[in-house]
């Protein structure tokens, strides 16, 4: 059973003069068990509202959304509960303390009463807030106020976890603990999509991917598969005695040169090391870059 189905979605707002656009276009994507999907695109591409529709928060105006099996708008009461979700926009009951937070959410989410204060406790040490228990949380600074938030979101052990850009505006320190919880959570059986705008955390992190700009599902798989299939298709190497006559079909590029490829990459890499032989250097070929991927599917690029 597919963790999440997005059937045909689509969201539509006013903007700020009155007129309706899709914010969400006819999205449709499934989410197979046990992995980690990076829903990806720049900044206003429907990421955020896409999610609040997985989380109930908001409903879509066509199409529907499954999680394991049940109707998110139907189901909405065993849906909530199936799944973990930290929002975008920091929210915390400020005026309450990280336990009692924690334990108000343990309660809502079904966590048994015997369980909650031991659960408490191990989340809290697992994010590094354990002596923090005790403060109130608009006493937390806003690094640890995304933690508290992430511990809302898997006290109750959901077996998908989703994270709407849970590194935007973090330290490094922070991101780094993040992407190691999201990783061992995920290592111990838990679904994860996470949105971001920032590709390379993405390359490093997911095994899926799923690409959106303007509302719409630009491209999706597996992240080595699209990478293959959007590779950059040509050698670089340097050589020792740039004077040596060159092999057909290589151009100077800088310092480097490249050296198309015609029939596949083994059988051009030997065409070239007969060729220069000792003279090579260095010889690289790169995977492409999710950064080249977008600007190929979108003609522009994402981070300007
Ligand atoms: N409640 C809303 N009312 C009107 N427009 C909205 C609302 N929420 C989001 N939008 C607009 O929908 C588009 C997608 O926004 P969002 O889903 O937040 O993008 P992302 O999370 O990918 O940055 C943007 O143009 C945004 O301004
Ligand atoms: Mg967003």
């Amino acid at each position: 059973m597919f963790p999440l189905r997005i059937n045909n979605v689509s969201k539509i707002f006013k903007n700020s003069k009155g007129q309706e656009f899709k914010a969400v276009d006819g999205i449709s994507l499934n989410i197979e068990p046990g992995k980690i999907y990076g829903l990806l695109g720049p900044n206003g591409a429907g990421k955020s509202t896409l999610i609040n529709m997985i989380s109930g928060l908001l409903l879509p105006n066509q199409g529907g959304i499954e999680l394991f099996g049940l109707d998110v708008v139907k189901d909405s009461n065993k849906t909530k509960q199936l799944i973990g979700v930290v929002p975008q926009e920091i929210v915390v009951e400020m005026a309450f303390t990280v336990e009692e937070v924690l334990y108000y959410f343990s309660g809502m989410y079904g966590v048994p009463r015997h369980e909650r204060k031991a659960r408490i406790k191990a989340v809290l040490e697992d994010l590094d807030l354990a002596d923090k228990m005790h403060e109130r949380a608009r006493n937390l600074s806003g690094g640890m106020k995304r933690r508290l938030m992430v511990a809302k979101a898997i006290l109750h052990r959901p077996k998908l976890l989703i994270l709407d850009e849970p590194t935007a505006g973090v330290d490094v320190s922070l991101r780094q603990r993040i992407w190691a919880l999201i990783r061992r959570l995920n290592a111990e059986g838990t679904t994860i999509l996470f949105t971001t705008h920032y590709l390379e955390e993405a390359e490093q992190l997911c095994e899926y991917i799923a690409l959106v700009d303007h509302g719409h599902l630009i491209k999706s798989g597996k992240l080595k598969d699209i990478q293959q299939e959007f590779s950059k298709n040509s050698i670089h190497f340097e050589l020792f005695d740039r004077t040596a006559a060159p092999l057909t079909g290589v151009s100077e590029v800088g310092v480097e040169y490249e050296y198309p490829i015609t029939s596949d990459l083994a059988t051009d890499m030997a065409k070239l090391t007969s060729h220069y032989n000792h003279n090579l250097k260095s010889i690289r070929s790169e995977a492409a870059s999710l950064e080249h991927i977008f600007l190929k599917l979108t003609n522009s690029g994402l981070s300007s």
